[in-house]
């Protein structure tokens, strides 16, 4: 199977060009620029990309890689920083530059051989997308400037003879045009890539090299009916059938019916071997009393692992442990820049008991980007509905009764969140949306119910849209459709008498409310 790697820099767009070629079915890998050439040249790529990024090649440690690459016979495409560094790196000039050019530019191709495949079947001018300081001034022995814009004059240059190219402007980015053109002139064309990296051969692959690195040997997997951990488990059954182990711990603290839909999929529909376990009462006992936010996480993530632990050693002897880890997550523990100050603390693995930790990781998703995920598990025949559900937190209705949580508040909430999410899908809305959540707040208002004053609860409903999850926009729902989750919740859920929607960005608000 052929193969990209791409060298990260620190750029923003680093996973965006990830996944532009992985939309053309070439695998790729990213790899941080500082990870040494054995690992840049890992696995014999077809082709290597270099991302742009935030330093300056002026700056004092500015990244940078060895110049043997270079010379390595594989096609090299260098993007914004990836451009300037491959060009000081091979005897060009690269001038610095107090102001960046940030935006559209349009992008004159000069129409020489030099650009080769690069730019087939584009026009003579193109919208593209830029954000950088310095530029290259000259470009090295060997090559020549294959497109310019009215502020740059050397905005691509090739050598087409080595197969090494620069971009000056994001080729990944939406807002240049013909983006896509230009990496699959070089993924196709310069690289002589098969593009034959499909969900087919996916599972193909992950199914076999599960089944190697199980063996014979039992492995366990903690499900929490979100769509990583039930892709994996499917996926890890096809691979090892009834080896594998599945552990639910209802901890009181879930969406309604979200057990039973759980135990309809896996044991009914896949029979894999699934072991649920009631632990809401431990859980609420636990949670009394306290309301601090990251005290909940806490306890939740301790209970979670002990009551897990325990249904494990019902198991016998188990030498691996699933879990659904995907490639974001991998991505920001190895990116260049580190991990990244908003990585969560609250992932619900707050260590494992002594008796786990020497059971070794099966993570088939490791190399998957969410919406990979998603397409992996429609493939192997999960519900839609599950595939593409919402991201729901690992502590679940916890966080969202704000406050003491108890099981009186949980059901009110699991109640009133089930109108709105059944309302939202009715309308057709669900898929539009990143993430809708109903949160029961810790006051009482006053309203009037016939000839009564009640003083009931506060619901606050949130929907928003985002891509990373880092920023969000809320989401901008028809009126009558809030109007019909308010008017229902409010006559179908007891001590419920006021509805408000929540229409803050993030930052400065969060998605959750805790
Ligand atoms: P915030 O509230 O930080 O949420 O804007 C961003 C995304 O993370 C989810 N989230 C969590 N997920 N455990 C999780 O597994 C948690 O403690 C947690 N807190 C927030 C949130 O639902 C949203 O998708």
């Amino acid at each position: 199977m052929d193969r990209i790697n791409i060298i990260d820099f620190g750029s923003q767009y680093t996973q965006l060009i990830a996944r532009k070629v992985r939309e053309q079915k070439v695998y790729c890998q990213i790899i941080p620029c500082n990870a040494g050439t054995g690992k840049i040249l890992e696995g014999n790529p077809s082709g290597l990309i270099l991302s742009g990024g935030p330093s300056s090649l002026f700056d004092k440690n500015a990244p940078t890689i060895d110049a043997e690459i270079f010379s390595a016979g594989i096609p090299i495409l260098g993007i914004c920083y990836g451009m300037q560094l491959t060009a000081l790196l091979l005897g060009g000039k690269v001038q610095r530059s107090r102001e960046r050019e940030y935006g559209h530019a349009i992008l004159k191709l000069a129409r020489n051989d030099s650009a080769g495949w690069l730019f087939s079947g584009m026009p003579d001018a193109t919208q593209v997308w830029m954000s950088h300081g310095d530029s290259v001034l000259k470009a090295p022995p060997g090559f020549e400037t294959i497109a310019s814009t009215d502020n740059c004059r050397i905005a691509a240059m090739a050598d087409k003879k080595r197969r090494i190219y620069g971009l000056q402007f994001h080729p990944e980015v939406a807002h240049t045009l013909n983006g896509h053109k230009m990496l699959s002139g070089f993924l196709f064309k310069v690289c002589g890539c098969k593009g034959d990296w499909t969900m087919d051969s996916i599972i193909e692959q992950s199914v076999q090299s599960i089944q190697e690195q199980a063996g014979k040997a039992k492995v366990v997997l903690g499900l929490s009916g979100g769509v990583d951990s039930s892709v994996a488990a499917v996926l890890i059954s096809r691979a090892v059938g009834n080896q594998l182990h599945c552990i639910f711990v209802d901890n009181g603290l879930l969406r309604m019916n979200e057990r039973q839909e759980v135990e309809k999929v896996f044991k009914k529909q896949f029979r894999i071997p699934l072991m649920t376990v009631d632990a809401s009462k431990r859980f609420y006992s636990k949670l009394k009393n306290v309301q601090d936010p990251e005290k909940k996480r806490k306890i939740i993530g301790k209970e979670f692992i002990e009551v897990f632990a325990g249904a494990a050693r019902k198991i016998g002897k188990v030498e691996f442990l699933a879990q659904g880890t995907i490639y974001p997550d991998v991505i920001e523990s190895v990116s260049f820049k580190g991990p990244s100050a908003t990585i969560k603390s609250h992932h619900n693995v707050g260590g494992l008991p002594k008796n786990m930790r020497s059971l070794k990781l099966i993570e088939p998703l490791r190399e998957l980007f969410k919406d990979e995920v998603r397409q992996v598990g429609l493939s192997l025949g999960l519900p839609r509905e599950m595939v593409m559900r919402h991201p729901f937190p690992g502590p679940g209705l916890a966080v969202r009764v704000l406050g003491e949580v108890s099981k009186e508040r949980c059901d009110i909430l699991r109640a009133a969140d089930r109108i709105f999410i059944e309302e939202i899908r009715n309308a057709g809305w669900y898929d539009r949306i990143s993430q809708a959540l109903a949160v029961l707040l810790p006051v009482r208002a006053v309203g009037v119910m016939g000839d009564e004053r009640t003083y009931q609860n506060v619901l606050a409903l949130r929907a928003v849209n985002t891509t990373d999850f880092m920023t969000a926009e809320w989401t901008r729902l028809p009126d009558d459709l809030l109007a019909r989750v308010s008017n229902r919740i409010v006559n179908e859920v007891k001590d419920i008498n006021r509805v408000v929607y929540d229409i803050s960005t993030k930052p400065p608000a969060t998605i959750e409310w805790e």
